[in-house]
């Protein structure tokens, strides 16, 4: 089994709620299976290259015009998200590791995700629509936040973007690990929160480890 780890937040694992889920859920992938090949990145240490015109144009512009052909330049400007998605092509399984910023995704998380998301990539487009040039069948989001977000809670512009970005490339198991009232000032609950959110990782893990055996 591969699993790909993407992490976007800056905090250190001690005050990072985020990262403490995700270090929930791969304890429990370890303890299963010794096995499972686990690529991490972090993008708070990496970030993501800024997006070009040049980029733009190497994955955009063949689906777009007719015959066009990549120049050496356009090709040149692409090498950061070939060798990201280079890194998920094969994976089993995505996660996805963040805080909520500002009702969304981190914006060094939604660059990422820019760059990966491309024609050429992870998916290729044909008459018949997109079909995928990855193996990812389970997707996993981590997230945590200050605020209290109900089911699908109209503030929410982190998870249905996220969702909805994946879906289109054919990746529709999906699933949400949320630590929510995670500010200690307004939500005396907060550690308790954060437990189930973490319980919660181990059990999806576990799910994960029987599905891909
Ligand atoms: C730039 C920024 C924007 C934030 N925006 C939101 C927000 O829109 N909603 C929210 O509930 N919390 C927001 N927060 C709080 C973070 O989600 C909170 O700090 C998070 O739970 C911390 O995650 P961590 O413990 O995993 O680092 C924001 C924090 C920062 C730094």
């Amino acid at each position: 089994m591969n699993i790909v780890h993407i992490c976007a937040d800056p905090q250190p694992m001690e005050e990072a709620a985020s990262k403490q889920i995700a270090a929930s859920f791969f304890a429990s992938v370890i303890s299963q299976k010794e096995t499972a090949r686990i690529v991490n990145v972090d993008l708070t240490q990496e970030p993501p290259a800024p997006y070009t015109t040049e980029e733009f144009r190497n994955f955009w512009y063949p689906v777009l015009i007719d015959g066009y052909v990549p120049t050496k330049e356009e090709e040149a400007a692409s090498t950061y998200a070939n060798e990201q998605a280079g890194q998920i092509r094969e994976a089993d399984v995505l996660v996805l590791t963040m805080p909520m910023w500002n009702y969304s995704m981190p914006a060094m998380m939604k660059s990422w995700i820019d760059h990966v998301l491309a024609p050429g990539l992870l998916y290729t487009v044909t008459d018949n629509g997109k079909q995928p040039l990855h193996s990812i069948k389970k997707l996993v989001l981590l997230v945590s936040s200050h605020e209290v977000f109900s089911e699908a809670d109209p503030r929410d512009g982190l998870s249905p973007a996220i969702e909805s970005a994946f879906e289109d490339i054919g990746v529709t198991d999906v699933s949400v690990i949320w630590a929510d009232g995670q500010n200690p000032k307004e939500h005396v609950d907060f550690e308790s929160r954060k437990q189930i959110a973490m319980d919660a990782a181990e059990e999806v893990a576990e799910e994960i480890c029987e599905d891909f055996q």
